[in-house]
């Protein structure tokens, strides 16, 4: 796919609904007692592939128009999958699928595409075995296909060795199963939409500094859910918005929950214009509608406590540091390794061959900013995240760039190219 630079926009937009909302939408009200209806739902690859295993497991699940509607069959009440749960791409579903299924007391097999195949999934099946469920990995009991059968969890007081909201999810879902408290200790704080969902639908569950308790509960309940649009999938445009020549983004209804705002903190820290219009909390999520102007940016250090508040964000962040004024730092990133693709590699990788004066470091990257970027032939691996950041890439170059494999965004936010086709016609 071929992408011509541009240097105007004046646009409103609506992003789809944030896929790790979606899937713990679809999940809790599988095994919630009762109707829920899900609005706003992603129909990216990833959450319809968690649709698509909890229908394995006997919940009727109906896609009408923009609602979707889930008959949940209560905690004890999914069926034994007649054949393997594939996840294909989606390292949210099999993760926190792996929770629910730690709970059930029937034989599972869990697996998905080469990408998750190679994904780690130790650190889920250390918590969940130590919580009383035989679960199994191949080699060396890391990676997927899993083999799972559940039932008697006991409640655990778990240390994580990474922030991992996947790794924390898990657990908790476990957690429902346990007849006294589960605690978690997390390293850094990481996005908390299980712990807000599952206390929409009634569980009791509250945190203090890192620390986060579930209390034992006998039912979740069915209910109404609207999805924030995906602030990850908003951070494409936000950073288009700023880096083009003259530009206005409206972005409407994204999700801030403060978990997973980090990106609106290190653009507004490095320069960026945006403004948030009409906050507003729905089911427990905070959101707002996003307006974006374009600005200069500047060079800065990003690392720590901010690594978790926007780790899908960090191939976007390159683009714009590559674009900055000065030198830009992101440190403690080591887990970017792990995601769909080695998401560090692949970023310095494609950046440099397109111009921009990039170097990797051993847990993230260097960046000196340029005036401007070249352009030039691209790759997305496959990741969807690569894929987008790198289409902004393109329309702020001097070239434009030439992507292979552009449809993994298909996993995520499947009307990108269809905004971007948008923006591209206005301008001509
Ligand atoms: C997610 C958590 C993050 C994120 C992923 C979705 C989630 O992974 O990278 O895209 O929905 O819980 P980790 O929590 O493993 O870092």
């Amino acid at each position: 796919m071929i992408i011509k630079p541009i240097k105007k926009i004046r646009q409103i937009i609506d992003i789809p609904g944030d896929k790790s909302i979606s899937h713990r939408a679809i999940m809790l009200s599988s095994i919630a007692e009762g109707e829920s209806k899900i609005f706003n739902f992603l129909k990216g690859n990833d959450p319809m592939n968690t649709i698509a295993c909890f229908r394995q497991m006997g919940v009727s699940i109906d896609l009408n128009g923009d609602c979707v509607v889930v008959r949940g069959v209560g905690l004890r009440g999914l069926v034994r999958p007649a054949d393997v749960l594939d996840v294909g791409n989606s390292g949210t579903t099999i993760r926190l699928m792996a929770g629910i299924l730690a709970g059930q007391d029937f034989q599972s097999i869990v697996s998905g595409d080469e990408s998750i195949k190679n994904r780690p999934m130790d650190r889920i099946i250390k918590p969940l075995r130590k919580m009383g469920a035989n679960i199994k990995g191949i080699d060396r009991e890391n990676f997927a296909p899993l083999k799972i059968h559940g039932g008697n969890i006991r409640p655990i007081k778990y240390k994580l060795p990474v922030a991992s909201a996947q790794v924390k999810s898990a657990i908790l879902l476990a957690s429902l199963y346990a007849k006294d408290k589960t605690i978690i200790v997390e390293p850094k704080k990481s996005r908390d939409h299980t712990e807000r969902m599952m206390n929409y639908m009634g569980a009791d569950i509250w945190s203090r500094d890192r620390s986060i308790t579930s209390e034992p509960l006998e039912k979740l309940y069915g209910k109404e859910i609207y999805i924030p649009g995906d602030i990850s999938s908003a951070a494409f445009f936000l950073v288009l918005g700023t880096l083009v020549e003259d530009g206005e983004i409206l972005i409407n209804g994204v999700g801030l929950n403060p978990t997973r705002t980090g990106i609106l903190d290190v653009l507004r820290q490095m320069g960026a214009s945006i403004q948030i219009i009409s906050p507003r909390v729905l089911n427990g999520e905070p959101m707002g509608d996003l307006l974006v102007k374009s600005s200069s940016l500047k060079g800065i250090s990003i690392g720590g406590d901010m690594i978790p508040r926007l780790i899908d964000e960090v191939p976007i962040i390159a683009v714009a540091a590559s674009l900055a004024e000065g030198k830009t730092t992101i440190s403690n990133a080591e887990e970017l390794k792990v995601k769909e693709s080695n998401r560090i590699s692949a970023m310095v990788n494609e950046l440099k061959n397109i111009g921009a004066d990039i170097e990797e470091t051993h847990d993230g990257m260097i960046i000196h900013g340029k005036s401007e970027i070249r352009g030039g032939k691209i790759h997305s691996y496959k990741d969807h995240r690569i894929a987008m950041a790198l289409t902004i890439a393109g329309l702020v170059s001097q070239e434009g760039v030439d992507i292979d494999d552009p449809n993994c965004v298909d996993i995520s936010f499947p009307n990108f190219f269809h905004i971007i086709n948008g923006v591209i016609k206005d301008e001509s």
